[in-house]
């Protein structure tokens, strides 16, 4: 994949910076419901997951990384990709890794890879380099930055040099469903799910992914592509596993929270339950890919 070079400049006004710092500051705002936090386990197993399903479509997304290249993986959960970046840059190059929990990242020992424990919506970007990164990367953590999306990739933005990429991969969460109408779930799955509204009355959008590229323009960068891909799969497959832990994991952050009513509670058995019928096919959530480029002016 080749990209050439763009020419728009950067802005960010004094107004939607104190805008978007305000945002990362709102308690009202949903955060993000797979802590590890007390869960350590079954949140290394489900991240184990992620990385074998989404790692190699991540890596083909990533081919422009060169040997010598600074790169900044945010939010990198086990740290596979930033582990696979770190063998691309090779020994003359240099990887950051970070994420607001580093437990799995510290176990990571590689000479040219740097682990930093950074939020970023609100810790300081110098910790990290501002202007320094020939690609900054992150994978499935946009989505759960709910209403910081924009101030979260103005933050990414700042960090790249002058011609440096920014690569994002999101999904359309809402739109997980069951294929076959005539199936028993089909009818019980939806009137939980309600066309993905499941995820707005938990403060999310349904469907961020495709928001990606309008986002990233907003933000200043050019040269943008977008890719997304989806696959219809059976309940018993990696990603209809990964799934299910995944609605677990949203259910027991609800349990701890205090927010899982009973209707709630049978909606989660709504949708859980199919995913241990084999006989049952489900669509997976497109996963947006969207690359954009700072000007090198
Ligand atoms: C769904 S996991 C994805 C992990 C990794 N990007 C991957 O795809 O393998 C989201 C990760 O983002 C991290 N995270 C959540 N909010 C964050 C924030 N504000 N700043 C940095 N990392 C964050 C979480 O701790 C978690 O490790």
């Amino acid at each position: 994949m080749s990209f050439p070079s763009g020419q728009d400049p950067l802005s960010v006004t004094d107004r939607q910076t104190t805008h978007q710092a305000s945002l990362a500051k709102d308690p009202s705002l949903p955060g993000y419901r797979l802590s590890a936090e007390g869960r350590q386990g079954v949140e290394d197993e489900r991240l184990s997951l992620l990385e074998e399903i989404f790692d190699p479509l991540s890596r083909q997304r990533r081919t422009l990384v060169q040997p010598g290249w600074r790169c900044l993986e945010v939010g990198a959960g086990r740290g596979s990709m930033a582990k696979w970046l770190a063998q691309q840059v090779g020994e003359h190059g240099r990887v950051v890794a970070t994420d607001v929990d580093t437990s799995y990242l510290q176990r990571l020992s590689i000479p040219n890879l740097d682990i930093r424990r950074h939020n970023i919506l609100s810790d300081p970007l110098d910790d990290l380099g501002p202007g320094s990164f020939d690609l900054v990367c992150a994978r499935l953590l946009l989505f759960w930055l709910a209403g910081k999306q924009e101030n979260a990739i103005r933050r990414m933005v700042e960090c790249l040099r002058p011609g440096g990429w920014l690569i994002d991969e999101d999904g359309d969460w809402g739109l997980v469903a069951p294929v076959d109408p005539a199936h028993p779930h089909y009818e019980p799955y939806h009137r939980a799910w309600r066309n993905g509204e499941w995820w707005t009355a938990r403060g999310y959008d349904p469907l961020f992914g495709r928001k990606l590229p309008v986002l990233f323009e907003r933000c200043g960068l050019v040269n943008l592509r977008h890719k997304a891909s989806a696959s219809v799969v059976r309940s018993d497959s990696p990603w209809g596993l990964w799934w299910r832990q995944s609605l677990e994991g949203i259910r027991a952050s609800e349990q701890a929270d205090g927010s899982l009513t009973e209707e709630r509670d049978k909606e989660y058995e709504s949708l859980t339950a199919p995913l241990n019928d084999p006989s049952y096919w489900l669509m997976t959530a497109p996963i947006h890919a969207c690359w954009g480029q700072r000007s090198l002016s």
